[in-house]
C-alpha cells in the first residue's frame, strides 16, 4: 500500500465493513484519506474494526444496518445524512454465502439470499442516491459482485443468481446515474480467504483437497493461490479514485486469473 491520500475529505460508506473484503476495502479507502463508515449487521465487530482504524490515526465510524430491510437501509441513509450531509463513495459489499441446489433449495432460503445479496445492494443505492448527489467530486458506487456472477457453478444457485443480478444492476445504474457524475462499477472477486469461506464445522473451504487440486494444482487459478482481502483493496481504490473518472458500468475481475481459464 502506498497511501496518496487522494480521497481526503470524502465520505465512504462500506456495507459489510466489519470484516473480510469489506474491511480490506474500508482500510485502504481510509488510508487514502476517506472518512469511512463501517455499516454492518454485526455491530460489535464493526465497532471493534472502527476502533482499530481510529487507533491507527484513520477516520472511521461504525453504524448498524441490515441491508435486507428497507427501513434499516433508510435509517442508515438518514444517519449518514445527519452526520455528514453527503456521501461520495458507496461500497455495496455485504452479502451472505449459502449452498443451494435447484432440486433441493428451500424457497425461503432462495428468497433470503436474494433479499440480502441482490435487493440489499439495490436498496442501498436507491436510498443513497440523494446523498451521492449532494457530494463533492469523486462520486462513486462500487459493487462487490463475484466470479459466480459471471460463470456457472454447482450448488450455488441463489448466490450465483444474485451476483449475476449485481453485474447487470451495475451496468443499468451506471446509465441512470452518469448524468449526476456518479460512476457505478463492480469488482468480481474470485476465491478469497475470509470468514465467509469457513464452513459450519469450522473447516476452511479452500483447505479441502478437491478445492486445492482443481484450483491450484490444475491451474484453474493461474496465480496459484487464493486471494486475500488486501488483494481486493487496490482495484477497489482505483475504481473509487479520480484515476477512474471516465470508467463506469464496468466489472473488474480480481481473481488471480481464474475467470480467464473457464
Ligand atoms: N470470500 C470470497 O471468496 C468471495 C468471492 C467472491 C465474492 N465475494 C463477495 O465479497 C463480499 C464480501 O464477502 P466476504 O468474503 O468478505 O464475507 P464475510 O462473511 O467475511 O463478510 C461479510 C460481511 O457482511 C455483513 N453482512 C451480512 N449480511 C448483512 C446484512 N444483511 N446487512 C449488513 N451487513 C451484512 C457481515 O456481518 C460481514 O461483516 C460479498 O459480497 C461476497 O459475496 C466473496
Amino acid at each position: 500500500m502506498s497511501a496518496s491520500r487522494r480521497l481526503d475529505g470524502r465520505i465512504a460508506v462500506i456495507t459489510g465493513g466489519a470484516q473480510g473484503i469489506g474491511l480490506g476495502i474500508a482500510t485502504r479507502l481510509a488510508e487514502e484519506g476517506a472518512s469511512v463508515v463501517l455499516a454492518d449487521i454485526k455491530q460489535t465487530e464493526a465497532e471493534r474494526a472502527a476502533a482499530r482504524l481510529l487507533a491507527s490515526g484513520l477516520s472511521a465510524v461504525a453504524l448498524p444496518v441490515d441491508i435486507g430491510q428497507h427501513e434499516s437501509v433508510k435509517a442508515l441513509a438518514a444517519e449518514v445524512d445527519r452526520r455528514f450531509g453527503r456521501c461520495e463513495i458507496l461500497v455495496n459489499n455485504a452479502a451472505i454465502g449459502m449452498d443451494t441446489h435447484i432440486e433441493t433449495m428451500r424457497v425461503e432460503d432462495y428468497q433470503h439470499v436474494i433479499r440480502i445479496n441482490q435487493d440489499g445492494a439495490i436498496l442501498m443505492t436507491m436510498c443513497f442516491v440523494p446523498l451521492l448527489k449532494k457530494a463533492g467530486p469523486g462520486r462513486r458506487v462500487l459493487n462487490v459482485a463475484s466470479i459466480q456472477g459471471l460463470r456457472g457453478w454447482p450448488n450455488q444457485l441463489a448466490y450465483a443468481a444474485a451476483k449475476g443480478a449485481i453485474v447487470n444492476f451495475t451496468r443499468a445504474a451506471a446509465c441512470d446515474l452518469a448524468e449526476y457524475g456518479i460512476a457505478v462499477n463492480a469488482i468480481a472477486p474470485g476465491f478469497v480467504d475470509t470468514p465467509m469461506s469457513i464452513q459450519p464445522d469450522g473447516s476452511h473451504e479452500y483447505d479441502s483437497d478437491w478445492f486445492r487440486d482443481i484450483y491450484v494444482k490444475y491451474g484453474r487459478i493461474p496465480m496459484r493461490r487464493f486471494g486475500k482481502p488486501a488483494d481486493m483493496a487496490g482495484p477497489a481504490f482505483f475504481l473509487c479514485s479520480d484515476d477512474a473518472q471516465y470508467v463506469t458500468g464496468q466489472i473488474l475481475s480480481v481473481d488471480g486469473g481464474a475467470s480467464a481459464t473457464f
